[in-house]
């Protein structure tokens, strides 16, 4: 993610809107005589723009499994049918990076991060599940130092096709789409480029996505260039309101939401959700819908906090929550699956709310319900014009081939906001169809999924630990690792990549360290700081010293921090303010109020130099803060009134190399 889409081009979609509605007192048909609607292609969630599942990783089992069994296993939570992911670019792309496969030219690893782990842990759940890949950034060597990544369109296509080949090589992933560059310019060009190059190493079968943005310009591109019309098979749109436009049906592409939802995931969220999902099939002949993100698993003071399907930020403790959205994926996701067709009688409700059907063309039938009326204003878009929701009786008519259908397996979801007490899919008796008909007495707030299929689930597993505070003393001396991983638990990287590291010719005291790998400032998606930071603890705390052994590796020019109350970071790390204890190789050192480095406290000698570890802790109490070297008194008392909270940090003054070691927290 994201940044938020300005509506437009709404118009042309009220006719559509309004054209579904049948007169009050008939009932809604659902039927085939006339012919079908677009191919499903699923629902899916979106891990990455940026590091959204950076703390998922870190649980421990059985918890780890349980949440990734809430989103991917068939019949048990969200079921999901697609996973998007990132390829990691060095960069800051909403709450953190995420590491490239090739942080230099000649290096290749196909290793870092989670990623590969989440696609293989969803596809353990689900063989069928749908990979996606795509770029926000770029490391810096791909633009050639220009933070633009299609001045060397074929460097750029072979370092995105060398990822989707990694996934196979090393993963036995099949990557099936891949985008171009998230919400930013595309370049002709640059997608020919991808599909020919795609296609020399015999990756025909990989689809791309375009452009990841807007529906315009990509679907007036598509009309003018039959080349790439070719190269493109899906329109993928952000944020999309439930609408598109005339341009994007006429290139007879699949349209796609390729990132949607980004709201709060309380009931409300799920909410919205419900009605995004019915809506942008029947408005705007979306065929996928997949949301930002799929698991909120990043520190909640980073932006867009817990907007995912469900919540799970807690390692340390364990806890984590199912959230309403993962029962409104459900609703569709256990009850069709992608290949099925939508049915053409689908529409909006004469009281409010929305229905669609799907049938897998052997007999079944899906029929999803939503009857969503609360405050628009919470949702990313809400749809227009604004409806409103009052209880009804609705009667559906089957035809055509589902004429014969006697009965319907019944689920619901009610959020009932005045009493407070939800309940989401909940197994209702079957209903008996009279002459291929059914009533619903529906009221405001609801979801209901009638179906044919038998199957479905209410998956469940043993209550989580209770939720906890990230622990007030916390150690890493990098030498026990949990693999696969390469990054250190609990640090949320906000600007650069820090990875483990081994140095076997060390002679004992720092074989196993962390290391700030980015040399070179990317090609950055958000607005990275010049330094290098990353965050750990619990944004809270207030009163902590900070302590850890920093070996600079950038001779001239280098510098490493450890900082507290440290109050910003994702798209916003650039204005981080806190306490920021620098040394630097020239022998001197820092304190600033600023990652930046422009609000110096105090500063003087240190006797600092590259290539050799010092130990640097840093004590923040009430408004007072003071710092030791190599465990010597250096400075004290320096004045610091603001931030008063904020999460302790590691970094370098630049994008340099440096190492870390023996980090240790204690707070108040
Ligand atoms: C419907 O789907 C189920 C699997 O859920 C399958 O067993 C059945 O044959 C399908 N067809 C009909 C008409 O129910
Ligand atoms: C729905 O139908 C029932 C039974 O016929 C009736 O009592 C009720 O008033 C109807 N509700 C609405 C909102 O029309
Ligand atoms: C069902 O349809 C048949 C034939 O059209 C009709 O005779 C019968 O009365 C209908 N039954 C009901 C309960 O509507
Ligand atoms: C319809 O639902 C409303 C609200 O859930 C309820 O008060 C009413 O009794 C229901 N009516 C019928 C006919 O089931
Ligand atoms: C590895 O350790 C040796 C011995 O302490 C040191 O000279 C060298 O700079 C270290 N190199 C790296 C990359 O850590
Ligand atoms: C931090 O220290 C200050 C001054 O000693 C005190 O007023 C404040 O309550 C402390 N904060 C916490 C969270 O303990």
């Amino acid at each position: 993610m994201q940044q938020r889409v300005s509506p437009r081009a709404v118009p042309a979609l009220l006719l559509l809107l309004l054209a579904a509605q049948p007169p009050s007192g008939r009932a809604y048909p659902l039927g085939d005589e006339a012919g079908l609607g677009r191919v499903f292609d699923g629902i899916g969630g979106l891990s990455g723009g940026g590091a959204t599942s950076r703390l998922l990783v870190n649980y421990a089992e059985p918890y780890r499994s349980q949440i990734l069994d809430y989103l991917f296993k068939p019949n048990f939570g969200a079921s999901l049918h697609i996973l998007k992911v990132e390829i990691g670019g060095d960069a800051q792309t909403t709450d953190g990076t995420e590491p490239s496969h090739m942080h230099y030219e000649n290096d290749e690893n196909y290793f870092r991060g989670y990623e590969w782990w989440l696609m293989k842990e969803a596809k353990k759940r689900n063989p069928d599940i749908t990979l996606i890949g795509l770029p926000w950034a770029f490391p810096g060597w791909v633009g050639h130092g220009k933070n633009w990544p299609y001045d060397f369109p074929d460097i750029t296509a072979t370092y995105v096709v060398n990822w989707i080949l990694g996934a196979k090589q090393y993963h036995d992933l099949d990557i099936q789409y891949v985008g171009i560059w998230n919400e930013r310019q595309f370049d002709v060009k640059y997608i020919k480029l991808l599909r020919y190059t795609l296609d020399k190493f015999g990756l025909e079968r990989v689809r791309i996505i375009a452009s990841d943005n807007l529906w315009e310009p990509i679907a007036l591109s598509l009309l003018l260039d039959p080349e790439l019309s070719r190269a493109v098979d899906v329109i993928g749109a952000h944020y999309p309101g439930t609408t598109t436009l005339a341009q994007a049906l006429k290139t007879q592409k699949k349209l796609w939401s390729s990132e949607d939802y980004s709201t709060f995931n309380d009931e409300v969220g799920g909410g919205c959700w419900a009605r995004i999902l019915n809506q942008n099939y029947v408005n705007g002949h979306m065929t996928s819908t997949i949301s930002w993100n799929l698991v909120a698993s990043y520190y909640e003071e980073l932006p867009f906090g817990r907007d995912g399907l469900m919540t799970a930020q807690e390692p340390w403790s364990g806890n984590y929550v199912v959230e309403s959205p993962i029962w409104i994926t459900a609703h569709s996701t256990q009850f069709a699956q992608p290949g099925w067709t939508y049915l053409q009688t689908v529409g909006h409700l004469t009281q409010g709310g929305s229905y669609v059907a799907l049938t897998d063309r052997k007999g079944n039938l899906t029929v999803v319900i939503e009857t969503m009326t609360h405050d628009h204003s919470v949702c990313i878009r809400p749809p227009l014009p604004p409806f409103s929701v009052t209880p009804q009786n609705a009667t559906f008519q089957l035809k055509g081939s589902f004429a014969s259908i006697t009965e319907l397996q019944v689920w619901r979801s009610q959020f009932n906001f005045q009493t407070k007490q939800p309940s989401f899919l909940e197994k209702l008796p079957p209903v008996k169809l009279v002459n291929g008909s059914f009533t619903l007495n529906l009221s405001e707030d609801e979801v209901y999924t009638l179906t044919t299929v038998t199957m479905g689930r209410k998956g469940r597993h043993p209550e989580p630990p209770p939720s906890a505070r990230f622990p007030k003393v916390y150690k890493d001396d990098f030498n026990v690792r949990n693999p696969p991983f390469s990054e250190a638990p609990h640090f949320a990287d906000q600007t650069g990549v820090f990875e483990y590291h081994a140095n076997l010719s060390d002679p004992g005291a720092h074989v196993f360290t962390l290391r700030q790998v980015v040399m070179q400032r990317p090609v950055t998606w958000a607005t990275d700081a010049d330094q290098t930071v990353s965050v750990i603890g619990d944004y809270r705390w207030q009163n902590v010293t900070v302590t850890c052994d920093v070996f600079m590796e950038s001779v001239r020019g280098g510098g490493a921090f450890v900082a507290a109350r440290v109050d910003k970071g994702g798209q916003a790390v650039r204005s981080a303010k806190g306490v920021f204890f620098w040394v630097f190789t020239d022998g001197t050192y820092k304190v600033t109020n600023d990652l930046a480095g422009q609000t110096v406290l105090a500063e003087g000698r240190a006797g600092t130099g590259a290539h050799v570890w010092h130990t640097l802790s840093l004590t923040v109490q009430g408004q007072s803060a003071s710092g030791t070297l190599d465990g010597t008194p250096l400075w004290k008392n320096v004045v610091v009134p603001t931030p008063k909270n904020g999460w302790a940090a590691i970094g370098t003054r630049s994008f340099e190399l440096a190492q870390f070691d023996n980090f240790a927290v204690s707070a108040e």
